[in-house]
Parts: structure tokens; C-alpha cells; sequence
């Protein structure tokens, strides 16, 4: 009879909050919709397929599990759906993780889902596809959803990105989410469920990168569905650079815990040759690289400076989201680390010659002191710094907007627009950087082999049972492999 009761509480909390999806949840309406989800519903994730007309899809599904397919229709009751199968890979905790991808999608429809574990459907979600000549993202970092001691604190964390993606939607017809990382405080597969487990999260493409925090566990590793995953060297033990594209804009998801240079710059030069027409490069990576807040940091960021600057000055990124510092920032343009053109808020640069770094706030972690901003910072976050702000990015043809709003509020924090023109030309970079670079890089892939040993070595003292070789080695999964 109790258990019953609580069903249908549950419920009935569920339908109070469907009919309202603008709304926040309390932490109880939260807690109750968390026990109610299926186990058909777990860790259901749409993360980027290569291009627009493709979407990867990820869920967890129990050990003995033959058959896994995503059910796709334009209509409410998938009348007519069609079924994608897919392949499934071996958890670390023993049981499988599916992995999909749907293709022929068009712009600017509604799709309904549903995730098939043998015969067994999820819920029914929907997503909608991006417009053909527009888009919008909700640009987020360091969401840190946490499993600490306090075992409510992965619900409360959990809880507060739901409720920053659900009034992002109010800002925005958004078709991604993109993270730059700690998405999870200690990297366990918990906090990527928790993460993922709101409505409005299913019905988003969530495009992610990895975090140092992410690095602590191994779950990042089973729950990601990436396209284009690239690793030519030496791999980080979870995860390859990967990028994808939409309309016009070309995305580089870089994992810049890997010092291996050579890795990132094969990565990017296949993605730039795979899209060359791409008006815009948008690089998405953890590192915070030139806000300079945290000034113990600065010896370590040095180094990544010597690393990611040549790169990202070869490839012309318009646009670089970062993280890790938790200090909101947002740089003039940067070109060889010097400005170039000023950033205003509220303003527009055209034909910027350069890139724009930006780092966001932790949705869940504020730092408590005041940074120690560069010069090269042109908006910050300075006062009131336990503020939560989120990033709402409009992509077209001709332009990006960034437009940076207080969840506390939601009102207005600042924006600002890259622009370009048809005569719009990129720099390119000279001789002598090239070199200085290549040499960056390749020293920074020999570390990173030797960095991969003191990987093992934390995951090993954590109590991970890993492999020594899958640390070292490149031995991330890639889609439809099986490890046991
Ligand atoms: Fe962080």
C-alpha cells in the first residue's frame, strides 16, 4: 500500500511538473521525479552525430542485453516510427551501455524518441532539430554534479543544472547544450545520471568535453557517445578531441587534459579538411587559458599557452568556451596572446582577426575570491561573485552572439557579436610560429605518454580495477566496441 501511495505521489508530482516544464522544481518535486524514472530511462543522453542530420544516443541497459534500437517518429505516439539499431559496450560496473546513431534527419522538425532495450521502450521525449539558417546553444561549465558524503548533494546539484537548463529555454529555442567540462565532481557514473535526468536535458543535444574532475573516475568512458573521435598518438585513458558540424559552424571539442599536442592538432586538421566551408570554428575545451583569475595557476596555464596558442591561431578559432577557473571572463580578441580588436559588452567586432576566449561561472562551485584578471580580459565577473551566470549562444551565417544572463535574476549580465563579412579573411600564421608550435606539440605528446602512467596510478590508488594498457595506451572505447 505504501509503495503505492508514493507511485502514485510521484506521479502526480510528475504531472504537476510536465504541465509547467518553464517552472522549477522544488528539491522534493526533484527527489520524487528521480525515484520514479524507469530503469528503461537510465542515463538516456542525445549527444552530437557528425553533421546536423545526425544524432548519437547513449543509455545504460542490463548485462544480458541482445538488442538496443531508438524508435523515431515525427508523431506523439511514434505512429510510422522508425527503428535505429545499435550496438552496446561493457560498463566498468558489468552491465552495457547502448550506443545508437540516427541519421536523415531534417532541419527544423520535431522528432519523438524512445530508447528500445529487447523489446523493453523508455518514456517518449522529443527534440527538435536546428532551423537551417539559425541555431542557439546553452553554453554551461563546470556544472560539477557531486556524490559527496552528504547524500543529498548530487540531488541538490543535479537539481540546480535542471533548473538553469529549464530557464535557459525560456531565453532561447535552444538545440545543444555545450559543457566544457567537470560535468561531474568525482567522474562516477551516479552524477552523469543525475545530470542527464531532467526532461529538458533528454530533449537537448548535449555536446561535452572532459573535465579534470571527469578525469577521477572512469565512467565518463561508458557514457559518452561521441562522433569523429580522434586519437592518433597517444589517447587520454577516457576520451579523443571529436568534433561535429551544424549549418554553418564547425565545433572542436578538445580534451585539454591531454598534453599531447600532435593528438590535437591531427584532430583539428581532420575536422577543419572535413569541413572547409565552415564559416565559423567554435573550439570547446576545460582549461581556462587566458583570464589569468587564479594566480597559483599561472605556471601551469603558461605551459598550456605555449601548447594551444599556435593551434588555435593555425586553425582560426573564431570562438574558444573554457572553464575550470570558475571566473567568468570573456577576452578581447586574441591573436599570438596579444589583443588584437576590442571586445565591448553590448558591442560587435567584425571580422574579428583572431580568437575570443570566454570562461563561464560553476553552476554549483562559486569561488570565494575576487580574480586577478589579465589584461586581457575585456568583461568579467567581479562583485557578488556567488552568482551563477549561463551563456546563451545564437548562431547564423554572419554571425555569433553570446548573451550571458544571471540565473539568480534572469536578467541580462552582457553580451556581445562576432561578425563576419563576405570579404572576411583569416590570418595566417607565420613560419617561425608554425615550427615553435609543431615543437610545443610534440613535446607535449611525450608527456602525455608519461602522464597517462600517473592516470593509472590515481585510478589504481582510487580502487578502479583498470588495466595498465588502457591507461597508457589508445585504448578509449570507440562506438560498437566491446570491452569487458
Ligand atoms: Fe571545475
Amino acid at each position: 500500500m505504501k509503495k503505492i501511495l508514493s507511485v502514485f505521489l510521484a506521479a502526480l508530482l510528475l504531472a504537476v511538473s510536465l504541465a509547467a516544464p518553464s517552472f522549477a522544481m522544488t528539491q522534493t518535486e526533484w527527489d520524487a521525479y528521480l525515484s520514479s524514472e524507469a530503469d528503461a530511462d537510465d542515463g538516456i543522453i542525445i549527444q552530437p552525430g557528425a553533421d546536423g542530420t545526425q544524432k548519437n544516443f547513449s543509455w545504460y541497459a542490463p548485462a544480458e542485453t541482445e538488442q538496443v534500437a531508438v524508435l523515431l517518429s515525427t508523431s506523439p505516439d511514434l505512429a510510422g516510427a522508425r527503428a535505429f539499431p545499435g550496438k552496446t559496450i561493457r560498463t566498468y560496473q558489468g552491465d552495457k551501455a547502448a550506443k545508437v546513431t540516427v541519421t536523415d534527419l531534417r532541419p527544423g522538425v520535431t522528432y519523438y524518441y524512445a530508447c528500445q532495450t529487447d523489446g523493453v521502450n523508455s518514456d517518449v521525449y522529443s527534440f527538435s532539430t536546428a532551423a537551417a539558417d539559425r541555431f542557439s546553444a546553452l553554453y554551461v561549465t563546470d556544472i560539477h554534479v557531486s556524490e559527496t558524503e552528504d547524500p543529498a548533494e548530487l540531488s541538490r546539484t543535479a537539481l540546480k543544472f535542471n533548473e538553469v537548463v529549464t530557464q535557459a529555454q525560456t531565453k532561447a529555442d535552444l538545440s545543444y547544450i555545450l559543457s566544457a567540462g567537470d560535468q561531474a565532481s568525482s567522474g562516477l557514473r551516479s552524477e552523469y545520471v543525475a545530470m542527464t535526468a531532467g526532461q529538458a536535458q533528454k530533449s537537448l543535444t548535449f555536446a561535452l568535453t572532459m573535465g579534470n574532475h571527469d578525469r577521477k573516475g572512469v565512467d565518463y568512458k561508458y557514457f559518452k557517445n561521441l562522433p569523429n573521435e580522434s586519437v592518433k598518438f597517444v589517447s587520454d585513458y577516457q576520451t579523443g578531441d571529436y568534433w561535429f558540424a551544424q549549418n554553418d559552424v564547425l565545433f572542436l571539442f578538445l580534451d585539454s587534459n591531454s598534453g599531447s599536442g600532435a593528438d590535437h592538432r591531427a584532430a583539428m586538421k581532420a575536422a577543419v579538411r572535413s569541413h572547409p566551408n565552415a564559416r565559423w570554428r567554435v573550439a570547446v575545451m576545460h582549461h581556462d587559458l587566458y583570464s589569468s583569475a587564479i594566480p597559483h595557476r599561472e605556471s601551469e596555464t603558461k605551459l598550456m599557452r605555449l601548447l594551444w596558442s599556435p593551434l588555435f591561431d593555425e586553425f582560426n578559432i573564431d570562438l574558444a568556451l573554457l572553464g575550470h577557473s570558475h571566473y567568468y571572463s570573456v577576452t578581447n580578441v586574441l591573436y599570438n596572446g596579444k589583443g588584437t580588436m576590442a571586445v565591448e559588452n553590448g558591442g560587435t567586432v567584425t571580422n574579428a582577426p583572431g580568437t575570443v576566449y570566454m570562461v563561464s561561472t560553476s553552476l554549483t562551485r562559486p569561488r570565494g575570491e575576487e580574480p586577478a584578471f589579465s589584461d586581457k580580459v575585456a568583461i568579467g565577473l567581479t562583485e557578488d561573485l556567488t552568482r551563477t551566470l549561463y551563456n546563451i549562444v545564437d548562431f547564423s551565417k554572419n554571425a555569433i552572439t553570446v548573451r550571458t544572463y544571471d540565473f539568480g535574476t534572469g536578467e541580462l549580465f552582457a553580451s556581445y557579436t562576432l561578425e563576419k563579412t563576405d570579404d572576411f579573411s583569416p590570418k595566417t600564421i607565420n613560419l617561425f610560429r608554425k615550427i615553435m608550435g609543431f615543437i610545443s606539440a610534440a613535446i607535449g605528446t611525450v608527456y602525455a605518454w608519461f602522464n597517462n602512467f600517473h592516470v593509472y596510478s590515481n585510478l589504481k590508488e582510487k580502487g578502479y580495477d583498470v588495466d595498465l594498457m588502457d591507461a597508457v595506451n589508445n585504448n578509449f572505447l570507440s562506438e560498437g566496441e566491446t570491452v569487458c
